[in-house]
């Protein structure tokens, strides 16, 4: 049978970008960028992206297309069946554990949305009690759960429909509506009187905010933002045509994504500094502050709508990709229908995800190296499985594989004349400073 494949130029690139950009650019950058310091930490996360990032993006891009397998049997038979198949299977299990608590944070946009839809946000609320409505949700037995599991449902069943058909039709019509929802809000946001604090927080740096910590969190923040260490852009690009550039593809993924980041900045911090409140709120920034911001602000009601539903798309389109690693794994190698695969993933997913989703309430006592099950999926996954996914595979790309095979795929057989006149400098990357880069980073955010 025929391998299902994206249709077509602009699919393939939004359903990468659609990946890419998720709740890391809507919830997690704007939090971080917060608690680090605002514009210092958005230009080192700026440089990470494009010197460290770029070239695994690129190495995974690589890998996906030249095996147009899943990420499992692209190590394998890439290897020569070597224990480097042990690091695909790495990268097919990792995005499932993501995506067991992603869905989770998925579940409570859908609730938000629906919290925004019956206009619950009002004028006589104060921040405290957005931040009561949101503690009594999350620990919540049952209503997180159901949010969950409606959420995890819709990503499976855009699965279960095929590349074609389900991701790339999502994502075409989903990513410009995203796009067009996240520059509304950022320009609504810019014309609040004292927006402009908001605009200074995220563009003029204090460099003395820099430390080691510094790069830590935003080499994590680009990782997860771009997708990076799991099977999830390898997959993706197995399904890409050979006679796009892979370059081209790889960098407007990025800058796409780094653009939604900073459209997300501009779309929250002018409307949190000009009602005078604290952009270090933490992960409750999008679901404590920002409710509060929109009962206060004129035409919030409408605005909190577009808000939650961009956070909604942005999620869907990015757990369609986690998903897919395992499909694709389970539907080539185990010989599964898709249908089946995407069943069996969802229960092991939806498993995991309802303990994520109790450890804020009745299971919040239940603790993993002193963290809760959700902080601990969280951290371990954003802070050590990433990391160690990214390193393999920029460790496999720049010293397993042959350099004449890399050049061949990333050059389309030697016919892009760019990318040949690039290549020295991306393999000087993929081979030494991506690796070191990754190993000081994570070690100078240990101490
Ligand atoms: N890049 C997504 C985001 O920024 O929300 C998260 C993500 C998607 C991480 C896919 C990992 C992945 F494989």
């Amino acid at each position: 049978m025929k391998r299902d494949s994206f249709g077509s130029r602009f699919g393939a690139l939004v359903a990468m970008a659609g990946s890419a950009v998720g709740l890391g650019n809507l919830w997690r950058f704007p939090y971080l960028v917060g608690e680090n310091g605002g514009a210092a930490f958005i230009i080192v996360y700026i440089l990470l992206s494009f010197v460290i990032c770029l070239p695994i993006f690129v190495s995974e891009f690589v890998v996906g297309r030249k095996s147009q397998q899943n990420a499992y049997a692209a190590f394998r038979d890439l290897s020569g069946g070597s224990a480097w198949k042990w690091v695909g299977m790495f990268t097919v299990i990792v995005p499932l554990i993501v995506l067991s608590y992603y869905s989770v944070i998925g579940g409570w946009s859908v609730e938000y949305l629906l919290k925004s839809m019956t206009f619950t946000f009002t004028d006589t609320d104060t921040r405290t009690t957005m931040g009561t409505m949101f503690t009594d949700f999350v620990s919540s037995t049952w209503m997180p759960i159901i949010m969950h599991t409606a959420f995890l449902l819709t990503t499976t069943l855009i699965v279960m429909v095929g590349i074609k058909d389900g991701i790339e039709k999502f994502s075409k019509v989903m990513m410009p509506l995203l796009f067009f929802m996240v520059l509304a809000i950022a320009v609504y946001s810019l014309t609040l009187p004292g927006a402009g604090r908001g605009v200074d927080y995220l563009f003029k740096p204090d460099f003395s905010k820099i430390d080691g910590h510094t790069f830590a969190a935003a080499l994590g923040q680009a990782f997860f933002s771009l997708s990076l260490g799991f099977g999830t852009i390898m997959t993706y690009a197995s399904y890409v045509d050979k006679k796009e550039n892979p370059l081209f593809q790889s960098t407007a993924t990025a800058v796409s994504d780094l653009m939604f980041a900073l459209i997300a900045g501009v779309a929250i911090m002018p409307a949190v500094f000009a009602f005078g409140l604290n952009p270090q709120s933490g992960p409750g920034l999008v679901f404590e502050t920002l409710p509060y911001v929109f009962s206060q602000m004129p035409a919030g009601g409408v605005i909190a709508i577009a808000f939650f539903m961009a956070l909604l798309v942005a999620a869907l389109t990015s757990s369609i990709s986690m998903l897919e690693v395992a499909v694709a794994y389970l539907v080539e190698e185990k010989g599964l229908k898709r249908v089946s695969a995407s069943l069996i993933v969802f229960a092991g997913c939806w498993v995991v995800g309802v303990l994520c989703s109790l450890s804020f309430g009745p299971l919040s006592g239940v603790k993993i190296a002193g963290l809760s099950i959700f902080d601990f999926f969280d951290s371990i996954s954003s802070n050590i499985l990433m990391t160690l996914g990214s390193l393999m595979t920029v460790l496999f790309v720049g010293w397993r594989l042959k350099k004449t095979d890399i050049y061949d795929e990333f050059t389309n057989g030697g016919t892009l004349s760019a990318n040949a006149r690039m290549f020295g400098v991306l393999w000087f990357l993929i081979r030494y400073v991506c690796p070191l880069a990754i190993i000081v980073v994570f070690v100078s955010g240990l101490i």
